[in-house]
Formats: C-alpha cells, sequence, structure tokens
C-alpha cells in the first residue's frame, strides 16, 4: 500500500461549468471520488487537495516531502506556466509526480506550450480530460510497483 497525492492547482474548483467545451462536463469532486476508488481498487491510498493559492500549494507540497507520499500526480493550473516556487517545492522533496492537463496545452495559445514542471516530471498526459485521471492513478501504481 502506497500513499498518492492528487493536486489541482487555481480555477479546477470550477470543474464541469468551467469551459467545459476545453475541459469537460466533469466536476472535481466526480474526479476526486473516481480516483480515489480507482485508487483503493489497485491497493492504495489516495489524498485530494486543490487550491487557487500558490503558497498553499507549495504548503503542500513541502507536506508531502514528509508525510510519506509516495507519488503525485500535479495538474498546476495556470501554475503550469508561472511558478517556479511550485517547481522549486517539487524539485526540494524530490516526491516522483506526474503532470496532467486535461486539455492538451500544445494545442492552444503559445502561452500555455511552457510548462515549468514538464523537465522534471517522472511522465506527463495532456488532452485525455478526465480520463487521464485515471491513467495517472495507473501511472502511479505502476510506479511504485516498479
Ligand atoms: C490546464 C491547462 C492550463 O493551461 C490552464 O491554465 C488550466 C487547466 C488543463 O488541465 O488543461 O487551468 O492545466
Amino acid at each position: 500500500m502506497a500513499q498518492f497525492l492528487l493536486i489541482n492547482g487555481p480555477n479546477l474548483n470550477l470543474l464541469g461549468s468551467r469551459e467545459p467545451e476545453v475541459y469537460g462536463a466533469t466536476t472535481l469532486a466526480d474526479i476526486e471520488a473516481r480516483s480515489r476508488k480507482l485508487a483503493h481498487e489497485l491497493g492504495h491510498e489516495l489524498d485530494c487537495f486543490q487550491s487557487n493559492a500558490e503558497h498553499e500549494l507549495v504548503d503542500r507540497v513541502q507536506q508531502a516531502g514528509k508525510d510519506g507520499t509516495a507519488f503525485i500526480v500535479l495538474n498546476p493550473g495556470a501554475f503550469t506556466h508561472t511558478s517556479i516556487a511550485l517547481r522549486d517545492a517539487l524539485l526540494a522533496v524530490a516526491v516522483p509526480f506526474v503532470e496532467l492537463h486535461l486539455s492538451n496545452t500544445f494545442a492552444r495559445e503559445s502561452f500555455r506550450h511552457k510548462s515549468y514542471f514538464s523537465d522534471i516530471a517522472t511522465s506527463c498526459l495532456f488532452g485525455f480530460g478526465a480520463f487521464g485521471y485515471e491513467l495517472a492513478m495507473r501511472a502511479a501504481a505502476h510506479h511504485v510497483a516498479r
């Protein structure tokens, strides 16, 4: 049994109503419930955290470095393209993570093509919508089984 952590950044609390043509109709509560259920089926535990505040995301990553978290699934939202602070927190704790985006950011505006996380992530998932979180749980289980 391993401890996984799902982190969602700013505006992802609005999933379901936020630009559904881009991000889909599934709510964050549904994504978290499905992810937790799948983690259990795979024999693991999942903690879920969402914040719109950069410092709270940094604090949660720092906590993950001390609380036994084995793997992080991270959708940094718009902080993907701006946050050196969140990048530094992940480098500091050295907990492996998947970077996940509902949309294919490379098929969108050029400012979304730059990520502060892709080069330090274990792997990346772009454009699978809510299904990406299921893939990420399976990736986390695969990672800790190795
Ligand atoms: C996102 C992509 C980001 O560019 C955007 O700012 C988000 C959501 C995604 O999941 O596709 O908030 O991370």
